[in-house]
């Protein structure tokens, strides 16, 4: 043990997207920041989840364009993958980025021990590093980033070959034949997207009535039709009983003593807070019956001066959900006026082919929660870029607050599937975020030919006067 304990203003514990923010911003600010990581810092998402997953889908939509060049009088003869060099790329890009986190960890003076932190009393934070070595720390405040670990099925033990979970996907050598994807969430739409881009054979098994859970169904059908489409076999309403390995793959057995062949599982059912090796021992910090540590809408603990943001903490498991309050904690830090985070608007981005964007209320969440809504619909099939670039599957669509002369009033929520809609989120997510009504958005213009004239054109029409549809 360390005798003299290290005294901060800010002790940072994990250095995911959550933490590393934390302490960006609070550094940007002139205070004195510790980071604790066990790992690399960068955490899931640079590392194991959103970089590595929209690297490997890009490498999907290269495949798709040149699979599909003839279209555009562009002969290249037949596409073929060379996977190592596609996993080698995925490497180089994670790597780059870390690279540059690292580097602006240090620019910014960030003090960074490497080593699993527990909290105890007093805000002390204990570092033991991989050495059993130890670190005393303590922090005027301290802020628990410790993330979050794929969750795993009873009888479906990972095993890095046959049964996967996102993590191991990122270090397969060769691309598995036939491909069993449970749950058809975010993290098993993306993969089973990119895998049929790439050639697998994929069968998503989900338990739920639909794929997508809590998305507007006018998008989760455009995902349904696209991957029924690029024979992507989705199963919904099915649980999965367990399964029989055997040499090179494993038959999983689901549903009503249904059975398949494959060489590979991956089970994507979400994500478990990662609150185990925080200690918290002495503290006030209380841990909820699913492990996520209780915070109020400040992120504040139950301990004085011990905050928690990120997907330790039971709101949307996003990147720049722990972003925004990494920023929320640092602010009150510093005694600033600070906004909590409206978690029912924020922007969801899901990247499989076809692209998922959304913010605010679907449809039917807008009517569970009691309004009177009117809604607009524009596919992309009238939308001259998206013509150009081939991309036509797909929608916008907005959610507007039903006023009492029955036109369109307040924006509750912007709902997209089709080309580069992660892109295009923006202003939907500000439209929802500022409050707008359909006649402020509808004025502003928007520049054509471009894939954004179809979210104004969806406005407009919520008008009663659309121009092109
Ligand atoms: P999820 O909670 O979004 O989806 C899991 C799915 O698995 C659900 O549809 C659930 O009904 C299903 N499921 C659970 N147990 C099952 C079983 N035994 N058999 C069949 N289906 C079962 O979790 P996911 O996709 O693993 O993502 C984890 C976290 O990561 C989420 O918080 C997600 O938002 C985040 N994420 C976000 C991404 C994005 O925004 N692009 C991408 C990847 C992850």
């Amino acid at each position: 043990m360390v005798p003299t304990a290290d005294n901060f203003d800010v002790v940072v514990v994990g250095g995911g997207p959550g933490g590393y923010a934390a302490a960006l911003y609070g550094a940007a600010a002139g205070l004195n920041v510790a980071m604790v990581e066990k790992d690399k810092v960068g955490g899931t998402c640079l590392h194991r989840g959103c970089i590595p997953a929209k690297e490997l889908l890009e490498t999907a939509s290269v495949f798709r364009s040149v699979a599909s060049a003839d279209r555009y009088g562009v002969n290249v003869g037949e596409a073929t993958l060379d996977f190592s060099t596609t996993m080698a790329r995925k490497q180089q890009v994670v790597d780059q980025l870390h690279k540059g986190l690292s580097g602006l960890v240090k620019s910014r003076k960030i003090s960074v021990f490497e080593g699993t932190g527990t909290l105890g009393a007093d805000r002390t934070v204990t570092v033991t590093g991989a050495d059993g070595d130890t670190a005393e720390l303590t922090g005027r405040h301290v802020v628990l980033a410790a993330g979050s670990v794929a969750r795993t099925i009873p009888g479906f033990d990972v095993d890095g070959t046959v049964v996967l979970t996102s993590d191991e996907v990122f270090e397969l050598t060769e691309l598995p034949g036939r491909v069993a994807v449970i749950g058809g969430g975010a993290i098993g739409c993306e993969f089973a997207s990119m895998m049929a881009d790439l050639g697998s054979q994929v069968t998503v098994l989900e338990a739920l009535p639909q794929i997508l859970p809590g998305v507007d169904k006018d998008v989760v059908a455009v995902v349904l039709r696209a991957f029924k489409g690029r024979n992507i076999d989705v199963r919904t309403g099915v649980e999965v009983e367990g399964h029989d390995p055997r040499e090179g793959g494993t038959t999983v057995r689901f549903g009503d003593g249904e059975t398949l062949d494959v060489d590979a599982v991956i089970v994507s059912v979400g994500r478990r807070p990662w609150s185990d090796t925080l200690g918290l021992d002495g503290t006030g910090v209380k841990v909820d019956d699913r492990g996520f540590i209780a915070v109020d809408e400040w992120c504040r603990t139950a301990e004085d001066g011990v905050w928690a943001v990120g997907d330790v903490i039971a709101t949307p498991g996003l990147a720049h959900v722990g972003f925004a309050e990494a920023i929320l904690v640092i602010k009150q830090i510093l005694g600033e006026p600070a906004v909590p985070v409206d978690y029912a608007k924020v922007a969801w981005c899901i990247y499989c082919h076809p692209e998922v964007a959304f913010a605010g209320y679907s449809e039917q969440a807008a009517v569970e929660a009691g309004y009177e809504v009117v809604t607009s619909k524009h596919r992309w099939t009238g939308n001259s870029r998206a013509l150009i670039v081939g991309e036509t599957e797909g929608l916008v669509k907005v959610i507007a607050e039903k006023q009492p002369d029955g036109t369109g009033g307040r924006v509750l929520g912007v709902h997209m599937a089709g080309p580069w809609v992660t892109e295009q989120l923006g202003q939907g997510y500000l439209a929802v975020n500022w409050e707008a009504t359909v006649d402020e958005v509808a004025h502003f213009i928007q520049p054509h030919p471009s894939l954004s004239e179809n979210f104004g054109e969806t406005f407009l029409s919520l008008t009663g006067r659309g121009l092109h549809g």
